[in-house]
């Protein structure tokens, strides 16, 4: 029986269901029950009734952000070492620094940061909902980690004054975009869309046509009269783009826009993992209520995403 016959007879038999990143490779796209953005999942995650385990192939925060909503079942991130580096920028001394500073802003953090952090914050957001998010709130300085680029991209659409916690956080895959790239794109194919992630640079944002999540990107994809779409974020959305829309084409702006710990999931350690029920990702309370908070807030704020 080849691996893709043994990881769905697996997931009858165990009661599993997968859920997978837009970033993921192919097969594993291919081999979930869901694939979607950071909201899209943390939502499907949190609504999950009926499957006892959630395998979430994707990277630590999103599978914490999981365990956080639906503590009750048992979250599997298949490879251990998937962990955005993001996230990892922004700590909790720092939070609680800049709070020193700014006592009375409150503080919004972007998904993409650890439990331990988004026990310390406000209310968080994703790329999907981050505008709203910000809009939402009664104060016109607010502490917003740790995406600088996606801070930036914010403060453009809402006016607020936001305080980038840390200075200057950031993602290694989408600062690879560079405009000069999507230029020489442009002169080969006039009539194509730029569509780029906000975590991208502001060089990036200004050549594009649409900014959004990688959903609201497959969203306008499908939408746009246009044959051929230029696109500024990580490869894997491409798979999902190209399944959905058969008569365009899709140009990546750099052809080395990967994130490596998104492709640490295979199909073999998604297999493994899902047999040995193994790196179980569990937030130990009282983080995982503080965190939960935050979480739910986001949830509350109306937005167009959903
Ligand atoms: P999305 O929420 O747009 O899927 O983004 C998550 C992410 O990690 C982007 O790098
Ligand atoms: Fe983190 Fe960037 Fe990878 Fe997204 S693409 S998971 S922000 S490193």
């Amino acid at each position: 029986m080849n691996l893709i016959r043994r990881i769905e007879k697996l997931k009858k038999e165990k009661k599993a269901v997968i859920l997978a990143h837009n970033y993921q490779r192919p097969e594993i796209q291919d081999v979930a029950d869901y694939v979607g953005d950071s909201i899209e999942l943390s939502r499907k995650a949190m609504l999950e009734q009926n499957a006892e385990i959630i395998v979430f192939s994707a990277v630590d925060f999103m599978a914490e952000s999981a365990s956080i909503l639906n503590p009750a079942k048992k979250v599997i991130l298949p490879s251990l070492g998937a962990r955005c580096p993001m996230a990892q920028m922004l700590t909790v001394d720092e939070i609680k620094r800049a709070k020193v500073h700014h006592p009375h802003a409150p503080v919004v953090l972007y998904v993409n940061t650890l439990a331990s952090s988004k026990a310390y914050c406000d209310v968080c957001c994703t790329s999907a909902n981050a505008v709203e998010v910000i809009n939402s709130l009664d104060a016109d300085l607010i502490l917003f980690g740790p995406d600088r680029n996606l801070a930036e991209y914010v403060v453009e659409k809402t006016g607020k004054t936001l305080i980038p916690i840390p200075e200057w956080g950031f993602c290694p895959t989408h600062l690879l975009f560079q405009p000069e790239d999507v230029m020489v794109l442009k002169k080969q194919h006039p009539d194509s869309v730029v569509m780029v992630h906000p975590e991208c640079s502001f060089e990036m944002r200004k050549v594009a046509d649409f900014v959004g999540s990688t959903s609201r990107m497959c969203r306008y994809a499908q939408n746009t009269p246009a044959k051929t779409v230029i696109v500024g974020t990580e490869e894997g959305l491409l798979h999902r783009l190209r399944k959905e829309n058969l008569e365009k084409t899709f140009i990546i702006a750099y052809k080395d826009a990967v994130c490596p710990n998104m492709k640490l999931t295979t199909l073999d350690r998604l297999y493994a993992a899902l047999k040995e029920e193994k790196h179980v990702v569990k937030v130990p309370e009282p983080v995982a209520t503080k965190a939960r908070l935050a979480l739910e807030r986001m949830f509350q704020v109306k937005s167009s995403s959903k």
